[in-house]
């Protein structure tokens, strides 16, 4: 996830160490590019970036000789273009007189690309951010000053997006020099500090500087001066009065954006990254090649590990239901061990990784690549091996995942794969894409009561079982996965029809089974339910609402109404918080649990 961070001070002086350590701590977000700008009083500007690690890039630019009295730093975390010196931000306009950095996603960046080249400008990478200097480029072209050009551009930019942005030309009634920056769906803080203001993705880089804080909402733009600031509606103008506000929590909190653990922070990013993911998989000209090789395929297989697992889980039985295209989901190594063996050129593997760097799915890459069958990638982290080795590979726009638990990965690896089903879907109708966002983030804030309610019954217990039926298996299991991650309590997930197979035998009076259940599947998990409540378990159940299920269930976590995939779906947020909470009751770090690590680099 890119960050930005963008100072005005009263006097000339060396920018660039002040630029680093603000990078650095902009880092936590994840990034695989750096780039600093400054501009001096005589408006010139010196910008240096490139793709790499801040001291590795630092040690071959030098930024800590950049002078000026203005300033950005970006970090970039690519989603458009791959990380790159020409695509790393910030980026300078035709002429070289404006120069700006974004942090976000501008969704119809290809589209506006093909205008600006067309209108004659310098285009010199493929970054969205460069699109963000462009769209102000043009307005400044037609006479219009600054703050009037950079509202203007705001309506050619589709997406969601901080920007700042500062002109070589612009200059005050004192001398002074502004950087403005707007704010429409990613986050934006403003800093006011003694003789100078400043503006970040958000609060660590500010907080070393100053505690008083100026909030931005989105559909604002604040211009900054080196003793004031002024903030303004886009959309009019017109001017807006806010009182700042002074931050008092420590730097930790701040980190965590004022979660108490980045798991927390993480789930709650969900709506968003869900949104840019959608918004992402709209536009790319990635997903077309990605969908062929796999429709095309004779035999179809998803293969990764843990959550990632679950998500193959849930992924190949909408490829199923949905699509009507056979998809096998296998564990990565066992994968290598058996259908790895009989793969043909004829076949497609997808292997998804939030990290790119698991060894077992690597293991299954490697073993499956002398057979010519097509190997596609679905991985968050961009630069990863699993990208580079991939024949395709789709993003998953999440942004750095701190917290061991994957959460905001898993959602988009399940959302993921519902999209390209719906692409292609034989049955039933479209997915409403628009209002998935806004009824992911109902459902975070619905459930979490619930979620809490939940959490305190099983507290007490060591074991105990989640179900699911169909579509919410890979849910089950994957509820019952992060249970065990974070609360070392034991709960295993099976299918609900397998329970009376076996592990039925286990159920005592009052033993806790939970159900999640898609909304077709209600009657037959009323079976399910009875064949435990007839021996005393309790049940609880994860759906949307269903009188049948009410009344055979003894607790109801409900679950927004929507269709069969979409419920399915959603039930990954209550599931989360349960662990979560769990965790947090007994007294677990949920970020960092014991014996495990974010990124499994053995077999
Ligand atoms: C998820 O909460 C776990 N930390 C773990 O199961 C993880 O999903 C697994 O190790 C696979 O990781 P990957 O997605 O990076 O390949």
């Amino acid at each position: 996830m890119c960050g930005i961070f963008g100072i005005v001070t009263e006097r000339e002086q060396m920018l660039g160490a002040l630029l680093l350590e603000a990078g650095r701590r902009l880092a936590y977000r994840g990034y695989d590019s750096i780039g600093c700008a400054t501009i001096d009083g005589s408006g010139q500007i010196d910008l240096r970036k490139d793709a790499g690690k801040i001291d590795e890039v630092d040690g071959r630019l030098h930024f800590k000789e950049m002078r000026g009295r203005r300033g950005i730093v970006q970090l970039r975390w690519a989603t458009f273009g791959s990380p790159s010196q020409a695509n790393a931000q910030p980026h300078l306009d035709s002429d070289g007189d404006l120069v700006g950095a974004h942090n976000g996603n501008i969704v119809n960046n290809v589209s506006l690309r093909e205008e600006f080249l067309a209108q004659g400008m310098t285009v010199r990478g493929t970054n969205d951010g460069e699109s963000c200097v462009h769209a102000v480029e043009r307005y400044v072209n037609q006479g219009r000053d600054l703050v009037e050009a950079i509202r203007c551009a705001a309506g050619d930019l589709q997406g969601d997006y901080a920007f700042v942005v500062g002109s070589s030309n612009e200059r005050g009634e004192d001398g002074h020099s502004p950087l403005h920056a707007i704010k429409k769906g990613s986050g934006l803080v403003v800093g006011l500090a003694e003789g100078a203001t400043c503006v970040s993705s958000d609060l660590p880089s500010i907080l070393p500087l100053t505690n008083r804080i100026l909030r931005v909402f989105d559909g604002e733009m604040v211009t900054l001066w080196p003793d004031r600031v002024e903030l303004r509606r886009v959309d009019t103008g017109e001017r807006i009065e806010r009182a700042p506000e002074v931050f008092t929590q420590g730097m930790d909190a701040a980190v965590k954006g004022g979660y108490r653990h980045f798991m927390l922070k993480e789930i709650h990013e969900e709506p968003q990254v869900a949104a840019e993911l959608i918004h992402w998989l709209q536009a790319s000209p990635h997903v077309t090649p990605f969908l062929e090789a796999l429709t095309a395929a004779r035999r179809l297989y998803f293969v990764g590990c843990g959550t990632s697992y679950h998500a193959c889980l849930v992924g190949a039985a909408y490829f199923n239901q949905l699509a009507g295209i056979p998809a096998v989901p296998v564990l990565a190594p066992q994968f290598r061990e058996t259908l790895a063996r009989t793969l043909t050129a004829d076949d497609a593997v997808v292997l998804v990784s939030q990290s790119g760097e698991t060894k077992d799915v690597l293991n299954a890459l490697n073993a499956s690549r002398p057979t010519g069958a097509r190997l596609l990638g679905v991985l968050n982290v961009l630069g990863s091996t699993l990208m580079h080795a991939s024949d395709h590979y789709l993003p998953l726009a999440c942004g750095y995942e701190i917290s061991v638990p994957a959460t905001k990965t898993y959602l988009n690896q399940v959302l993921l794969f519902l999209y390209l089903a719906d692409r292609v879907r034989a049955h039933g109708d479209k997915v409403d894409w628009a209002k998935l966002p806004d009824l992911i983030a109902t459902t975070l804030e619905s459930t979490d009561e619930g979620a809490q309610y939940v959490a305190s019954i099983l507290n007490p217990l060591r074991e105990m079982y989640y179900l699911g039926y169909g579509l919410t298996l890979g849910m089950a299991l994957e509820g019952a996965l992060k249970l065990k991650e974070i609360t070392y309590a034991h709960c295993e997930g099976i299918l609900s029809s397998e329970f009376k197979h076996g592990p039925l035998s286990s159920v005592y009076e009052g033993y806790p089974v939970l159900f999640v259940t898609a909304p077709n599947d209600a009657a037959m998990m009323v079976n399910h339910v009875n064949e435990v409540t007839c021996r005393g378990g309790r049940a609880i159940a994860i759906a949307a609402e269903d009188a049948l299920l009410r009344q055979n269930v003894h607790d109801y976590l409900v679950l927004p109404s929507a269709s069969q995939e979409v419920a399915t779906l959603l039930s990954a947020l209550p599931l989360q918080l349960i662990s979560y909470y769990m965790s947090v009751a007994r007294g677990i770090d949920p970020d960092f649990p014991r014996n495990l690590s974010k990124t499994l680099t053995v077999d």
